[in-house]
């Protein structure tokens, strides 16, 4: 078949890289694409936005399945439209309705208490309601949680250590609009203590699998320290997600999920990303993406050793109940190179070395780009590498090893990406 795949990021070249892999791929054009997904197909220059053209290239380029990487387009409507200006073709990523559990946090907060599943103690206010939500601030303990209700390119939340920066952040966010649109509502929420991990569920609306699980590692610094990021690493499968902890993940949040979009009509077809806490064994839902995860996208699917555009067709038409996902059990820790002084301003255009060296590593292009035949930084997150082994400590190792191979002006990575779920 012909597949569009839609994105740009480090997650789209892992994607493009698993669909070209198998032989139900005929063709694969990727858009906007980068310097990575073009060596697993053709890079075609689409806006993201422009529904139209991209309707358009589905029809002239006999496009059978379209597969949406980021959730901005998704949440705009991308699918809907493609549905209905393209009626039969396939589409990998839910409608503008099941795309509200990542687009709006009051939407998901809603959805999650009307089906019972747990999740941090909310309320959420808008300018109007600015003085009753200074007020509940002060009834709560720090730390406290603010988050923006819309989509703010990750940056949304805050996590304030004291009221005086919490009742700053909630004006910054409701009077001046820090966040434009995205901050017209906002969620304050009871604080989590706990470790995280992200949980991929596929469904075709009716029947659902779960994908490997990961840990993301959002921090810019070691140790998880400094400003959050989009990912600076991932490893999977997680040790403390073990089969007693999965087990009430299925049962008490992804069945009830599944069911609850049914149940408001919502014909939920793509991914959903569960970010959950892990509360002392009991798992909370953080927040819902309609997505894949970037980079956990990197450490997953190396890991998954089965038809991966069976995957995407099960999902897309309604045949998941058919599909047998086949995981290998070693490890996958994925370490993200990225520009000095990323999450902050960096600078772009440097060239990068050393990429046709590596051995033993998967590397996976984010922000980079070709410019005059050199590849080139273009972005905060440049590239992934992964590795996988039987050998937690060995993966490791050989993505550390790799990613100190591979070099360009100003390089800045972790080096302790699955240090801390080691032993
Ligand atoms: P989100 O954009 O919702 O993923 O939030 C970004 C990060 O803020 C999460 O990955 C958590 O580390 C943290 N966070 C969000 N909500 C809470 C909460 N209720 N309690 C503790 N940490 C949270
Ligand atoms: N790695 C987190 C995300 O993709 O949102």
């Amino acid at each position: 078949m012909n597949i569009l795949l839609l994105g740009s990021g480090g997650r789209e070249h892992a994607i493009a890289w698993k669909i070209k892999q198998s032989p139900l791929c005929k063709n694969l054009y990727i858009a906007p694409g980068n310097a990575g997904t073009q060596l697993c197909g053709k890079n075609v220059k689409l806006s993201l936005n422009d529904f139209e053209t991209i309707s358009s290239f589905i029809d002239s380029s006999a496009i059978d399945m379209v597969v949406i990487g980021p959730e901005e387009p998704l949440v705009k409507g991308i699918t809907n439209y493609i549905q209905n200006a393209n009626p039969g073709v396939l589409v990998v990523g839910p409608d503008s309705r099941g795309a509200q559990l990542e687009g709006s946090k009051e939407f998901a907060k809603e959805f999650m208490i009307s089906n019972n599943i747990p999740t941090a103690a909310y309320h959420s206010f808008d300018a109007g309601t600015y003085e009753e939500g200074v007020s509940f601030l002060r009834s709560l303990h720090p730390p406290y949680v603010l988050k923006a209700d819309g989509l703010a390119a990750g940056k949304g939340v805050l996590i304030a250590d004291n009221l005086e920066e919490a009742i700053n952040g909630l004006d910054q966010m409701l009077n001046k609009k820090s966040f434009g649109e995205a901050s017209q509502k906002v969620v304050i929420e009871e604080f989590l203590e706990g470790i995280e991990v992200s949980v991929f569920v596929a469904t075709d609306g009716k029947d659902w699998i779960l994908l490997p699980e990961a840990k993301d590692y959002k921090r810019i610094g070691q140790g998880d320290t400094g400003p959050n990021t989009g990912g600076m690493g991932a490893v999977s499968p997680v040790p403390f997600a073990d089969k007693v902890f999965m087990d009430k993940v299925k049962s008490r949040i992804v069945q009830p999920t599944i069911e609850g979009l049914t149940k408001q009509g919502i014909d939920y077809k793509g991914f959903i990303f569960i970010g959950l806490m892990n509360v002392q064994g009991e798992p909370y839902v953080i927040e819902y993406n309609v997505r894949l995860g970037d980079p956990e996208t990197e450490a997953i699917l190396p890991r998954i050793k089965s038809d991966f555009v069976s995957l995407l067709q099960g999902i897309a038409g309604n045949t998941l109940s058919k599909y047998t996902l086949d995981v290998i059990s070693d490890y996958a820790v994925t370490v993200m190179l990225v520009s000095g002084g990323y999450p902050g301003a960096y600078k772009k255009g440097y060239p990068i070395t050393g990429t046709e060296d590596i051995a033993e590593s998967d590397i996976f292009f984010a922000g980079a780009d070709n410019s005059d035949g050199k590849i080139v930084t273009s972005g905060g997150r440049v590239i992934a590498v992964t590795s996988t082994h039987s050998s937690l400590q060995k993966a490791r190792d050989l993505s550390m090893q790799n990613a100190q191979k591979i070099q360009f002006h100003h390089k800045n990575y972790r080096r302790d990406i699955g240090l801390d779920v080691q032993n």
